[in-house]
């Protein structure tokens, strides 16, 4: 069955562009965003991992690590690698997991028959600090995916573990947050001394919390 939010992300050894890779060692303590790529040298892919290159320090400030991953062995990533460094103004700077037998794509469903016996699709799994899957996101081949919207959904998923709120839709951080309907307006007020708006019952909202 596919992994589900919730799910304990599966543990593996595989070959990287940065040597033999034990995932969760190489996690730690930080959240991951795990997104598998269909093939080396292919142009859609290319400029993802430039944007993902481009965007470390982004992610390093949320504590966040990056790692992609496809189905060719990890000589073709280091060929590539310095493809992408020539065209995308950024050289790799997290690993690329060189899945040559599938064993990664398998574990977390990243081959999807239907649309590609062989390669893998554009998934992604965002997993939190316990091992748990956060967040997922299936793009097809041909659509390149918006890594900001992916570390607005992570900076949401932050604020909402360390606070009753909930983010309204295209919410950007510093934006009015959502009260989660299981507070009572009293505790509201405790919690939220700068007060909140009232539009119905249900639907409460707030500064952002610190
Ligand atoms: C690409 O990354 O450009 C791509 C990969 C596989 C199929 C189609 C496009």
């Amino acid at each position: 069955m596919a992994l589900q939010l919730g799910d304990t992300a599966p543990d593996f050894t595989q070959d990287s562009t940065q040597g033999p890779l034990h995932f969760y060692e190489w996690a730690g303590n930080s959240w991951v965003v795990l997104f598998s790529h269909p093939k080396d040298f292919t142009p859609v892919c290319t400029t993802e991992l430039g944007i993902v290159a481009r965007m470390k320090p982004d992610f390093d400030k949320r504590g966040i690590k990056a790692i992609g991953l496809s189905v060719d062995p990890v000589a073709s990533h280091q060929t590539w690698a310095k493809d992408i460094e020539e065209t995308q103004g950024a050289a790799l700077n997290f690993p690329l997991v060189a899945d040559h037998d599938r064993k990664v794509a398998d574990l977390y469903g990243m081959i999807h028959p239907n649309a590609s016996d062989t390669l893998t699709v554009r998934s992604v799994f965002v997993i939190d600090p316990q091992k748990k899957v956060r967040l997922t996101l299936t793009y097809p081949a041909s659509a390149g995916r918006n890594f900001d919207e992916i570390l607005r959904a992570i900076d949401s998923l932050m604020l909402t573990d360390k606070h009753k709120v909930a983010t309204p839709g295209n919410w950007k951080p510093g934006e009015d947050v959502i009260i989660v309907p299981s507070v009572s307006n009293d505790d509201a007020r405790k919690l939220f001394p700068g007060g909140f708006k009232e539009l119905k019952p249900y639907l409460r909202t707030t500064k952002q919390p610190a």
